[in-house]
């Protein structure tokens, strides 16, 4: 069994060693070219939509989970081919992909989640979420942060 879930994998451009180990999906299955003439591919293992999975309940180990974050990007741009871009009711459509997420997460599993605070800040993001990280950074400085969330144990309470 691939211990690791990509759940909107994109270019897969984070990826030290793209082994093995991580099953790659994204909704879109695309090759295009950037208008500085650079290749833009996206070739995932699966086309589901991360907000619902035919996968069952605590499969994964770990899902590494960075979905669009651009709502007020043009939909023909660069920008929303490289990165997509989210719908008008992003709230929902996160919190939905968040909790498909957790809910293929084996029990103590860990959700890696990377964000960009373009459009939407991180305190509004985990208000959407409706959940708080274990850690990560908050994004100072650096619109790009990190965080890492992990499933709790139905045994915890
Ligand atoms: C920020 S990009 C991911 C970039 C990627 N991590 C990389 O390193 O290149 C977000 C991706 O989410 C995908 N996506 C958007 N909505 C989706 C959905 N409902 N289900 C699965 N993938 C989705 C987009 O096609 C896009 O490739």
């Amino acid at each position: 069994m691939i211990p690791i879930l990509d759940a909107c994998c994109g270019s897969r451009m984070f990826y030290f060693n793209k082994n093995n180990l991580v099953y790659f999906n994204d909704i879109r299955d695309y090759s295009d070219t950037l208008y500085d003439d650079r290749k833009l591919g996206n070739y995932p293992d699966t086309r589901w939509d991360f907000r619902s999975f035919p996968i069952l309940d605590n499969s994964y180990h770990m899902v590494v989970f960075d979905p669009p974050h651009l709502l007020k990007v043009g939909a023909s741009s660069w920008l929303a081919k490289k990165y997509g871009k989210l719908p008008a009711d992003w709230k929902s459509y996160l919190r939905q992909g968040f909790d498909e997420c957790m809910r293929v997460l084996k029990p103590y599993g860990t959700l890696i989640f990377k964000w960009n605070e373009t459009d939407i800040k991180q305190t509004e993001l985990l208000e959407a979420l409706g959940a708080m990280p274990i850690l990560g950074n908050r994004g100072r400085g650096n619109k790009t942060f990190w965080l890492v969330f992990m499933k709790e144990s139905e045994s915890d309470g």
